[in-house]
């Protein structure tokens, strides 16, 4: 696993009205095995930033070198693949889809990248397991709690064994105390397995266990 390296990275949104410039020059390395936490307010840019590292979104300058790859010189097929194994999301909103179970769910990124059903079901029993939903795999996302949801996008996330996993506010929708299972969970997943983690918050206790913090202002990120 190499590093993650973003160097003048820019953003704008143009509307008829106005340019908006919401990422002016973020530069950011990111090491193997650790833990980074960005803060700073609503509509400061944090989503945006989150979605342009994981490959939903480009940027209008600078580059991102992600284990040595650019990520501006990726073929359409090759950020596709860059998005299913080599980043794995966490949303606010756990997206898991309402017609499958919690089991299909997780299995599901493993199984659509080629591999068989069987290896797919028992790697994600492993890691549903390992969230604490042994007993809810045969849910559907209707009939879970948030925190579970939460725990579940968890697992679906690890699923491709992705070096990166990119949070965006987690527990946003979780009361005090599923909030605080869904984050332990989360650090201790992400150290037990050696990943790198790349968090967006509001919580600032939880921002506070990171290995580095930043704050995200007016196009700019500063180390806290
Ligand atoms: N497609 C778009 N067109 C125009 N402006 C946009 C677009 N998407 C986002 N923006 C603007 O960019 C800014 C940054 O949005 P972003 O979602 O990244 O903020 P955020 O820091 O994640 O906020 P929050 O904490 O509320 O989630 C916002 O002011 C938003 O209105
Ligand atoms: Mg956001």
């Amino acid at each position: 696993m190499g590093n993650m390296n973003l160097t003048e990275i820019k953003k704008k949104y143009k509307t008829e009205a106005e340019e908006l410039v919401i990422l002016r020059n973020i530069n950011l390395n990111i090491d193997p095995k650790t833990i980074t936490v960005i803060t700073g307010e609503s509509g400061c840019g944090k989503s945006t930033l989150l979605n342009i590292i994981g490959g939903l979104d480009r940027p209008d300058g600078g580059s991102i070198s992600v284990n040595g790859r650019d990520l501006s010189r990726m073929t359409e097929a090759q950020l596709s693949e860059y998005r299913s194994k080599t980043v794995g999301f966490i949303f606010q909103f756990h997206y898991l889809l309402k017609d499958f179970t919690c089991l299909e769910n997780v299995m599901m990124p493993f199984y659509m990248a080629g591999s068989s059903r069987k290896s797919a079901v028992s790697k994600a029993e492993k890691l549903l397991e390992r969230v604490n939903l042994a007993g809810r795999i045969n849910h559907y996302p209707t009939q879970m709690s948030g925190g579970e949801r939460q725990r579940a996008a968890l697992a679906r996330a690890l699923m491709n064994d992705p070096d990166y996993l990119l949070a965006d506010e987690p527990t946003g929708n979780l009361d005090e105390e599923n909030s605080r299972v869904v984050e332990t969970l989360l650090f201790d997943m992400v150290r037990d397995y050696g990943k790198t983690l790349l968090l967006v918050t509001h919580d600032t206790e939880l921002a506070g266990r990171g290995d580095s913090e930043y704050f995200l202002h007016k196009g700019e990120l500063t180390l806290k």
